[in-house]
C-alpha cells in the first residue's frame, strides 16, 4: 500500500464533517434582535445609552456570573480588549510589556497600539505558555505589564507568574481567547490576571462571528475599559471621570446581533468542551503507540479545553523531517466542511515565532524611522530557542478534534499517522 503523497490510495476520501455550533435558538435570538429594529444600541457620549443595549448588557452580566468575575465587557473583538486592557492598565510611550512569541499575533502586538514596546520572553517546553524565568529574565525597570497567554487552552502558569508580577509590581493581562472553560486550581481561567480576554471570532469553541469579552474584579479597570471601548474622550468630561491617561477613545462596540448569539452560545460551551476532551483523549491514546509521536504532559491542577491538540514530533525516531512527514499525513486526509480552503486541519508549527515577522525584524511601526521600538530592544534570531525550535521542528497542532467528529473520524486521523510511520522509507 503505497503511501498518498507517492500516488497511493488515501486512508480517508470524504471531507471530515464541519464545526458548525449554530442552531435555531441562535438564529430565534438574532431574529428577535431584527424584530426590534435595534441592531446596536450604544451611544458615544455619557447616558444611560453608554453601555450599549439589553443583549449586551445581559451578555455581560452572564459572561461575568459564567467565569466568576465580577466585571465583563463586551468587545467587537480580542484583538480589541487586548488593546483596551493595555490601555486601561495605563501602559505609557516607552513602557515595556513582556508578551509570548508563541500565539496568535494581537496577544503581542496590543502594546504597540500605546506605543510601548513589545519584550519577547521564552516559553515553556512542556506546556508552550510564557515561562516564568524567562518572564524574569527580562524584566527592566521599564517593564509595566506581561501578557499572558493559555495557549491552546491551557492554562498559564499562574500561581507562579501572579508572584513574579506582584514582586514587580507588574499588571498581568490573561488572553484567554483560546481558553474559555479551561480552569486553573479549580479556577476559570480568564480571571486569573488583573484583566482576562476572551475571544467569539469563528474559529473558537464558542463564537458569534467576531466578538470579545474582557473581564476583571477591579471596578477602576472596568470603568476604563468601557471607556477605551467607546469613545473615552468625549465622555469623560460629563461622566466626571479625571485620570485622563489613554483616555482616547475608540469604538469596539459589539452589535446586540453578536450579543444575542454569544449569549445562546455561552450555554452550550460546557457540553462542547467535554466533547472536545473525549476526542482529544481518545486520539491521545492512540497517537502515542506511534514512537515519533509525543503527547504533551498537561500542567498540575488544570482542566485544559483544547482549542487545538499540540502533539510532539521527534526526528530522531524516523529520520524524516517534520514537515515532510505532516504533508504526508496530510495527502492522507481529507479538508474539513466549511473550511475545505484551509486544506486538512493538521498543522507544523503553529505560529512563525512573533519576533521574526517583518514589523519586528525591521522595527517599523509608525512610520518608517522605527517607532515605537527602543534602540534597547532587539529581536534577534534565537532569542526564543524553545519558541524556535517548536516552530522549526517539534509541533504539530491538530484542529481535527471538535465536536461533531465521530470515532471513525478519529480512526482516519490516526491510521494516517500509522501509515506513514509503517511506510517511513517512502520519504527518505
Ligand atoms: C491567543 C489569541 N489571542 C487573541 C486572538 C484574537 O482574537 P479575535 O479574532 O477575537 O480578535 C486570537 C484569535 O485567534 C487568539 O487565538
Amino acid at each position: 500500500m503505497k503511501l498518498a503523497i507517492n500516488g497511493g490510495e488515501k486512508v480517508r476520501t470524504e471531507l471530515f464533517p464541519s464545526y458548525n455550533t449554530i442552531g435555531a435558538e441562535e438564529k430565534k435570538a438574532v431574529d428577535s434582535v431584527l424584530d426590534t429594529g435595534i441592531l446596536s444600541n450604544y451611544i458615544g457620549g455619557w447616558g444611560e445609552a453608554f453601555y450599549g443595549g439589553i443583549q449586551v448588557k445581559s451578555l455581560e452580566e452572564e459572561w461575568a456570573s459564567y467565569f466568576g468575575a465580577k466585571y465583563a465587557i463586551a468587545m467587537n473583538s480580542a484583538t480589541s480588549a487586548l488593546m483596551c486592557a493595555v490601555g486601561a492598565a495605563g501602559i505609557e510611550p516607552g513602557d515595556e510589556v513582556i508578551v509570548s512569541p508563541y500565539t496568535m499575533c494581537a496577544s503581542a502586538t496590543a502594546p504597540l497600539i500605546y506605543n510601548a514596546v513589545p519584550v519577547f520572553a521564552d516559553i515553556e517546553e512542556e506546556y508552550f505558555c510564557l515561562d516564568p524565568e524567562s518572564i524574569e529574565a527580562h524584566i527592566t525597570p521599564r517593564t509595566k505589564a506581561i501578557i499572558v497567554v493559555n495557549i491552546f487552552g491551557q492554562p498559564h502558569a499562574a500561581d507562579r507568574i501572579r508572584e513574579i508580577a506582584d514582586r514587580h509590581g507588574l499588571f498581568v493581562i490573561e488572553d484567554n481567547a483560546q481558553g474559555p472553560g479551561a480552569t486553573y486550581n479549580g479556577r476559570y481561567a480568564g480571571i486569573l490576571g488583573d484583566v482576562g480576554v476572551f475571544s467569539l471570532n469563528y474559529h473558537k469553541h464558542i463564537h458569534c462571528g467576531e466578538g470579545g469579552v474582557a473581564v476583571t474584579n477591579d471596578p477602576e479597570v472596568a470603568e476604563r475599559l468601557q471607556l477605551i471601548r467607546n469613545h473615552a474622550e468625549a465622555v469623560v468630561e460629563a461622566k466626571g471621570y479625571t485620570n485622563l491617561i489613554n483616555m482616547i477613545g475608540f469604538n469596539m462596540r459589539m452589535t446586540e446581533m453578536e450579543a444575542a448569539v454569544a449569549r445562546v452560545q455561552l450555554t452550550r460551551l460546557r457540553g462542547l468542551i467535554d466533547e472536545r476532551i473525549e476526542n482529544v483523549e481518545y486520539l491521545n491514546e492512540k497517537l502515542a503507540d506511534i514512537p515519533c509521536l509525543k503527547i504533551p504532559q498537561k500542567r498540575d491542577g488544570v482542566k485544559h479545553v483544547y482549542y487545538m491538540q499540540p502533539i510532539l514530533y521527534d526526528r530522531g525516531a524516523t529520520g524524516v523531517d517534520r514537515n515532510r512527514f505532516i504533508e504526508a499525513v496530510c495527502a492522507e486526509l481529507m479538508p474539513s466542511g466549511l473550511r475545505e480552503r484551509e486544506g486538512v486541519l493538521i498543522r507544523c508549527g503553529y505560529v512563525k515565532p512573533l519576533y521574526q515577522i517583518p514589523m519586528y525584524q525591521n522595527k517599523i511601526g509608525y512610520g518608517s524611522a522605527g517607532y515605537p521600538f527602543s534602540e534597547d530592544v532587539d529581536y534577534p534570531q534565537g532569542l526564543c530557542p524553545v519558541c524556535e525550535d517548536m516552530y522549526v521542528n517539534r509541533m504539530v497542532t491538530n484542529d481535527l478534534i471538535h465536536p461533531g467528529l465521530s470515532k471513525q473520524d478519529l480512526d482516519d486521523i490516526v491510521d494516517a499517522f500509522r501509515k506513514v510511520y509503517d511506510h517511513l522509507d517512502e520519504l527518505k
